[in-house]
């Protein structure tokens, strides 16, 4: 084992995949240089800790210079010492230095750099993999829901629901899932490249496809066929999921998809009616983040069903997640580090979401970068899934390639969720 100690702290203005700037946390030790990189939202959730940005005329105001300067005048001498294998301690310490809910004196964009290079570094001295050090023994490989129609604010369509993703339920191991989601999603470019023209398959900011639809079902419709001619049975071995991302599109409780106006109720037999007519076996923020009312009732309609997930709605905090649980709102927690700042806090929410009987997805964001940090965390917790893009584009290949090489490192005692996972519940 490696001496532990931080020696240094530094931070760096970099360019995450939507040509933004984003903040790059250095953790120097006496074995090494090791870094992480913050992720950015677009979709944000309103309670999600502040992205610190600097204004003014640089990068169209969001550079990060301040958040930076934060890493290395404020957290940097605060760290120096510590012990890189003590990650909550170091979590704490800039939680305390921070010292508001929404992390605005830090920037979460700071404290999530530092936390993830920390965690790095950590695994590192310990000489171990990520997911090890963070839980030893962890060995179940997620699911991969790969999102291969974007819409939303990922694309420039009419499509209102912001993610259509495909979950190789019938795969019986990580690698299997991802070749067979890698398939469908070629042959979803086929068959939109035929049906609608090239410009149907340009690309939206998670790597899926952004043809000129206008209609969910439209979506649908072409990843089931896609499903079919890629070989495979919709529902047995590929199934759909969603992530409506419903704050979106929803003003004043009026909820505008597919060219209607409606209100909750209507809302509620909108999705019923999707469930019914598609193999969907998730859906994720189908209401606005702050109605949690809605939440619950489409939890208790639909929620044996289909997984229902709080993502704008939870933010992957303890106090929002408290909350849904309280009222039956949803069955599974998004977990995104960034959310809530630090690697610490963001397990906190999923032991809280365990407990409770709630699932977790760990997510990546729409604006990503080569880090791949998410990819050993959802090892670590052993939550089964995981969210980060098409099968395509770099910054989402490399967490699905990381989790390759960590299948492949864990040889036969790599486990991966069976085939009943997303089976409806009885009771
Ligand atoms: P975001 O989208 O990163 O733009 O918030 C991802 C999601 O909503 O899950
Ligand atoms: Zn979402």
């Amino acid at each position: 084992m490696a001496d532990g100690k931080v020696l240094n702290v530094r931070g760096r203005e970099v360019l995450d995949s939507r040509g933004n700037p984003t903040v790059e946390a250095e953790i120097t030790t006496s074995f090494g240089v090791i870094s992480a990189i913050a992720p950015s939202g677009a979709s944000t959730g309103t309670h999600e800790v502040l992205e610190l940005r600097d204004g003014g005329k640089r990068y169209g105001g969001k550079g990060v210079q301040k958040a930076v300067q934060n890493v290395n005048k404020l957290i940097a001498p605060k760290l120096k010492g510590m012990d890189v294998t003590d990650l909550r301690a170091i979590d704490q310490v800039m939680i305390e230095l921070d010292g508001t809910k929404t992390k605005e004196r830090l920037g979460g964009n700071a404290m999530v750099a530092v936390s993830l290079a920390a965690a790095r570094a950590g695994a590192a001295a310990n000489g171990l993999e990520l997911h090890e050090h963070l839980v030893p023994g962890s060995k179940l490989l997620p699911m991969p829901m790969m999102n291969i129609i974007n819409g939303g604010k990922h694309a420039g369509t009419g499509l209102k629901i912001q993610e259509f993703m495909i979950v190789p339920v019938g795969a019986t191991k990580f690698s299997d899932a991802l070749r067979m989601g890698a398939e469908v999603y070629q042959t979803l470019r086929t068959i939109l490249k035929e049906s609608f023209g090239p410009a149907a398959i340009n690309v939206g900011d998670e790597g899926g496809f952004a043809p000129p639809f206008d209609d969910t079902r439209q979506a649908l419709d072409a990843i089931v066929k896609a499903i079919v001619k890629a070989g495979y049975e919709p529902g047995k071995e590929v199934s759909l999921a969603l992530d409506c991302a419903a704050s979106e599109f929803c003003d004043q409780g009026v909820y505008s998809i597919d060219k209607r106006r409606v209100g909750p109720q209507d809302l509620m037999d909108y999705y019923s009616a999707l469930v019914r007519d598609y193999p969907l076996v998730s859906i994720e923020d189908p209401v606005d983040e702050e109605a949690f009312d809605l939440m619950a009732l489409m939890t208790l309609r639909m929620g044996r069903k289909v997984q229902i997930i709080g993502d704008d709605m939870f933010v992957t905090n303890v106090e929002r997640i408290r909350k849904a649980i309280s009222k039956k709102a949803g069955n599974c927690t998004l977990l995104k580090v960034n959310q809530i700042g630090t690697v610490s806090e963001s397990m906190d929410a999923a032991k809280l979401s365990f407990e409770a009987g709630y699932r977790v997805v760990v997510s990546h964001r729409s604006g990503e970068t080569e880090d791949t940090s998410i990819a050993d965390l959802a090892v670590a917790l052993g939550c089964g899934q995981i969210k980060t893009g098409a099968p395509a584009r770099a910054e989402r290949t490399a967490k699905y390639n990381r989790l390759l090489r960590i299948e492949e490192m864990l040889g036969k005692k790599a486990a991966f969720p069976g085939a009943d996972f997303y089976k409806p519940k009885k009771s």
